[in-house]
C-alpha cells in the first residue's frame, strides 16, 4: 500500500471534469504528489441515472469514511423525482458540521469595494447540520405546516470550538457570532450562550456577537469590519451568499465542511451546464477550496506557494471567459498552466502569503467508530413536568375553546393559562384584532406549582387523550423546567 496520503476525489459533473483537472496540474506543479494521492470515488449525475436516489455507491461511501477527506466538484441535484442534494446528504451524514468560507477581494475581480479601495477579507463558519435544515417538516392542518428548528449544545458547541480553533490557525483576533437571539431566545439563544461559553477557551481572542439583520447592513456598509463570522445553519447560508456578492459572486468563493471524522472540499458554484465540455470554466473556486484542504492536512507550504501563483497570474491580468479584464480570455487548461509556470512567484503586497515551511501532511484517517457517537454538553440538569402544549385543530373562536378546554382539564392537575394563535396570546387576554387560523396552541400548566418534580409524564399524556376526545389534536409538547428555569417560551403578548 501507498504511504501517501490518500484523499477520495469525485470530479463532478458538467465542468466538474475540467476545473478539477485543472486543480491537479497546479498541485502536481507545486510537488503536491510527492505526498499525497487522489482515489477517484463514483458519485453524480452518473449513480442517479444508474437509480440510486443518494447519487454515490456504496463504494464511495466506504472509502470517503475510511480516508476522512473528499475533494469534489459540482454535483447536478435532479430536480423532482427522489434524488436529494448529495451536498447536503454528504455533510449530514458525515457529520461535517462546519461550512468554512472565505471571501476575499481577488485581482482582476471588479467589485464595488475594489473600485472603492475597501479590502474585504474575512471568513464565514455556517453551521452546517442543525437548525431548520433538519428537515423535519409537516403539515399540521389543512393550513398550517410546521417546520421543526433543531439547536443542540454539543452542535453549538463543535462549530463555535472549529470557529475558534481555525481563527487562531489562520491568526485573526476577533470572531463574531451572528444570530437572531433577542427574538428566538431559546435556539438562538443557546446558539450564543454557547458561543460565550466557547470563547472562555480562547482568551487571545477577541469576541462580539451581532443581531443578523444588522450584521447584513454591516456586511454592505463596512466589510472590511469583520474578520471571522460564525452563524447558524440558515442564516450562515443566506450570509455566506451575501458575502460572496462582495467579493463579486460565487466563482470566488472557496469552501470546506469541516468534520470530527470526515471533511469535504467543494466548489460553491454548480455544474454549469451551459459552458460544460467548452474549456471556458474558471477553475479558481476549486483551486481555493483544494487550499483550504492543503491547509487541512499540513501542507500549508504548498498551499501558500499556490495561493501566490494563482494571485500573482490573476494579478497579470489572465483570466477565465467569466471575469471582465483587459486581456482576452483563456481557456481552463490555459488558466491552470499560468498558475503552474507563476509558481515560485509573489504577488502584490496587499495579497502575498508567508510561505510555511511545513509541506508534509500530519492529518491522520479516521478510526471507523463503533456506533454512533452520542454527543453531550449539559450531562447533569436536572428537568421537571410542569405542564404540556397541546396544539389543536379548530375553528371556534378562542374564548369558546377556551371554555370547553377549562371543563375538559377540571379534575386533572393541569389548567389552562394561555391560548395562542400563530405564535400570538390570544386568550386569556389577546386582541379581536389578532387574525386566527385553524389551529391553537392551549398551554396547560399545574394548578399547584408545589406540584413540581412529582408528576410524571403520564398526566400530560392523559389530558391530551381526554382532549383528543373531543378535538382533533395535531401535535404535543410536553413542557419542563431545567434546574428550575423555564424551558419553554411565552407567547407574543403573554
Ligand atoms: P451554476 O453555478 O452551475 O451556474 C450559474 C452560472 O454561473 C452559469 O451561467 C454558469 O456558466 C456560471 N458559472 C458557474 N460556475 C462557473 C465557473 N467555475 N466558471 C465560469 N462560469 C461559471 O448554477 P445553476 O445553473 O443554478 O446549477 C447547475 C447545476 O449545478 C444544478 O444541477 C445544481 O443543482 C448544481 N449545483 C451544484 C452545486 C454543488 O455541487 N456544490 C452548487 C450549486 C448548484
Amino acid at each position: 500500500m501507498s504511504d501517501k496520503l490518500q484523499i477520495a476525489l469525485a470530479e463532478g459533473d458538467g465542468i466538474g471534469s475540467e476545473i478539477t483537472q485543472a486543480c491537479l496540474t497546479a498541485f502536481e506543479a507545486a510537488g503536491c504528489f510527492e505526498h499525497i494521492e487522489f482515489v477517484p470515488v463514483e458519485m453524480g449525475s452518473r449513480v442517479f441515472d444508474a437509480g440510486d436516489t443518494r447519487g454515490m455507491t456504496d463504494s464511495a461511501i466506504d472509502t470517503i469514511e475510511r480516508l476522512g477527506l473528499l475533494y469534489k466538484g459540482p454535483m447536478g441535484t435532479p430536480i423532482g423525482g427522489g434524488g436529494k442534494s448529495i451536498n447536503v446528504t454528504l455533510r449530514k451524514t458525515l457529520g461535517a458540521f462546519a461550512n468554512l468560507r472565505h471571501f476575499q477581494s481577488l485581482p482582476g475581480v471588479e467589485t464595488v469595494y475594489s473600485q472603492a479601495g475597501v479590502p474585504v477579507d474575512f471568513y464565514v463558519v455556517r453551521e452546517n447540520v442543525e437548525d431548520t435544515y433538519g428537515g423535519v417538516e409537516y403539515r399540521l392542518t389543512n393550513d398550517v405546516v410546521d417546520c421543526k428548528r433543531i439547536i443542540t449544545a454539543p452542535g453549538c458547541d463543535q462549530v463555535h470550538r472549529y470557529a475558534f480553533e481555525a481563527a487562531k490557525a489562520f491568526g485573526i483576533d476577533r470572531v463574531t457570532c451572528g444570530h437572531k437571539a433577542n427574538i428566538m431566545k431559546m435556539t438562538d439563544g443557546m446558539f450564543l450562550d454557547r458561543f460565550r461559553q466557547t470563547a472562555r477557551d480562547y482568551a487571545d481572542i477577541q469576541t462580539e456577537d451581532v443581531i443578523i439583520d444588522a450584521l447584513c447592513m454591516n456586511l454592505v456598509l463596512k466589510p472590511q469590519s469583520y474578520k471571522m463570522v460564525v452563524l447558524p445553519n440558515l442564516q450562515g447560508d443566506i450570509v455566506s451568499d451575501l458575502a460572496a456578492g462582495l467579493v463579486g459572486g460565487l466563482g470566488f468563493a472557496p469552501s470546506a465542511n469541516i468534520g470530527e471524522k470526515v471533511s469535504i472540499f467543494e466548489a460553491v458554484h454548480g455544474t454549469a451546464p451551459d459552458i460544460a465540455g467548452q474549456n471556458k470554466a474558471n477553475p479558481t473556486s476549486l483551486l481555493l477550496s483544494g487550499l483550504i484542504l492543503l491547509r487541512h492536512i499540513g501542507m500549508q507550504k504548498q498551499a501558500a506557494t499556490i495561493e501566490n501563483a494563482l494571485i500573482y497570474t490573476l494579478e497579470s491580468g489572465v483570466h477565465t471567459g467569466d471575469v471582465r479584464g483587459e486581456k482576452e480570455p483563456v481557456g481552463t487548461a490555459e488558466f491552470a498552466r499560468a498558475v503552474a509556470d507563476n509558481l515560485g512567484k509573489t504577488p502584490s503586497e496587499r495579497y502575498a502569503r508567508e510561505v510555511p515551511a511545513q509541506d508534509t501532511p500530519n492529518f491522520t484517517p479516521p478510526e471507523r467508530p463503533r456506533v454512533n457517537r452520542m454527543m453531550r454538553t449539559y450531562e447533569t440538569l436536572t428537568s421537571a413536568i410542569v405542564g404540556c402544549d397541546i396544539y389543536i385543530e379548530t375553528l371556534l373562536a378562542p374564548h369558546d375553546l377556551a371554555q370547553r378546554l377549562e371543563m375538559i382539564c377540571a379534575n386533572t392537575p393541569f389548567k389552562l393559562t394561555m391560548m395562542s394563535s400563530r405564535g400570538t396570546q390570544v386568550w386569556p387576554t389577546g386582541s379581536v384584532y389578532t387574525e386566527v387560523v385553524d389551529y391553537y396552541r392551549a398551554r396547560f400548566e399545574l394548578r399547584d406549582k408545589a406540584m413540581t418534580g412529582r408528576v410524571g409524564q403520564q398526566a400530560p399524556i392523559f389530558l391530551f387523550e381526554k382532549v383528543g376526545e373531543k378535538f382533533d389534536v395535531a401535535s404535543f409538547q410536553i413542557l419542563k423546567e431545567f434546574e428550575g428555569k423555564r424551558g419553554f417560551s411565552l407567547a407574543q403578548g403573554q
